[in-house]
């Protein structure tokens, strides 16, 4: 029995989370889950968007799944970062049949430092304009290394590739790849280089079957992340990690989308794919790769799919479909 947090949050959120808990019953796990509010329809009526009594609730559980929050967004999940110092955002690009990929059978994840670097928010204006400090700590680095490993190790993954930009960020990146190729010693068995993050953009394009794992900074993981969801096709289909020493929060990429809301056209697949990592982090792998493969069922017969991938149904028949195919 697990106990999980559950956000719904704003718009889409809600439905894309009604419909991951409906595909979640199918599975051979127990959850025990803690409903938990946050988001802009909370702050309009209590004029927080993130309660302390939500965190106090993630906290003591083992991992959160999270919808999406609206306008409130930065306030709800940048301080969730911060307060449960999630310091890994993992961010597969995957792609899946049915979908509007550029590219068939890719499987990389990027690894994003998620607590420091340019976003650490140090910025003053001066006479000439304004400056943005980048800090980049020991300490940070040596973790975000050493989960990339780990998690390589974990996955049966065989490289690891650290994307920075030492030769002209000597000081900070270099102290970041000094820290890569030490941390990489202790995983012998574990392949590795290191790329600029400027060729790194353009290998994203050319040939990205070249990566495995990629490990980066803060900025160069947020934006070499959204590259990758590019490359796999769709909002509605990015799921993402926020990892740190005592839990994980599982949210897709998408937010509200309030155009979508109330309709349910929203694309359940980025939510349940979340939930998927989810089942990984916890180990429940088997689990995890039914309930993948349930879904690219539905995605590779793309008869019951959503509007965004080409079909009619709604959030809710497609999730029913995913069902069928667990129970089948
Ligand atoms: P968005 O991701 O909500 O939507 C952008 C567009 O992507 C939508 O109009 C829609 O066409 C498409 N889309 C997204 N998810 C989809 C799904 N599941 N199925 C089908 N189509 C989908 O981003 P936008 O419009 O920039 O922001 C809307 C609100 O969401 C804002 O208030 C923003 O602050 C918030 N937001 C929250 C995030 C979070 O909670 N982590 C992340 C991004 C935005
Ligand atoms: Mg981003």
């Amino acid at each position: 029995m697990y106990k999980i947090a559950v956000i719904p949050g704003d718009g889409i959120g809600k439905e894309v989370m009604e419909a991951t808990l409906h595909v979640l019953e199918a599975l051979d796990v127990d959850f025990e889950y803690k409903f938990a509010d946050a988001g802009d329809e909370y702050a309009e009526k209590t004029g927080v968007a993130l309660p302390q009594e939500t965190i106090d609730i993630v906290k003591d559980t083992q991992a959160c799944l999270f919808g999406a929050a609206g306008e409130s967004a930065a306030d709800v999940i940048v301080k969730m970062r911060q307060e449960l110092d999630l310091y890994v955002n993992l961010r597969p690009v995957k792609s899946y049949p049915g979908t509007n990929s550029l590219f068939d059978n890719l499987d990389f994840v990027i690894v994003r430092e998620n607590t420091e670097g340019l976003y650490i928010g140090l910025e003053e204006y001066t006479e000439e304009g304004a400056i943005a400090k980048r800090v980049i700590t020991r300490k940070a680095s040596e973790r975000i290394c050493r989960f990339a490993f780990e998690y390589a190790k974990k996955t049966g993954r065989s490289k690891v590739t650290a994307v920075h930009k030492a030769n002209v960020l000597k000081k900070t990146d270099g102290l970041f790849k000094e820290i890569f190729y030490k941390v990489a010693e202790d995983y012998p068995e574990t392949g590795l280089d290191d790329r600029y993050v400027d060729a790194t953009a353009m290998f994203f394009v050319t040939r990205p079957d070249m990566f495995d794992v990629i490990v980066t900074t803060n900025l160069f993981g947020d934006i070499l992340s959204d590259e990758g969801a590019g490359l796999v096709g769709g909002l509605g289909l990015i799921p993402s990690a926020n990892i740190g020493e005592k839990q994980g929060l599982f949210e897709p990429v998408h937010g509200s989308a309030p155009g979508h809301a109330g309709k349910g056209t929203a694309n359940p697949s980025a939510m349940i794919l979340s939930a998927v990592m989810m089942l990984d982090y916890l180990e429940e792998n088997e689990q995890a790769r039914r309930l993948e493969n349930a879904l690219v069922e539905v995605l590779n017969d793309g008869k019951v799919v959503t509007r965004d991938l080409g079909g009619q149904s709604s959030t809710m028949e497609m999730a029913r479909e995913v069902r069928r195919k667990l129970e089948e």
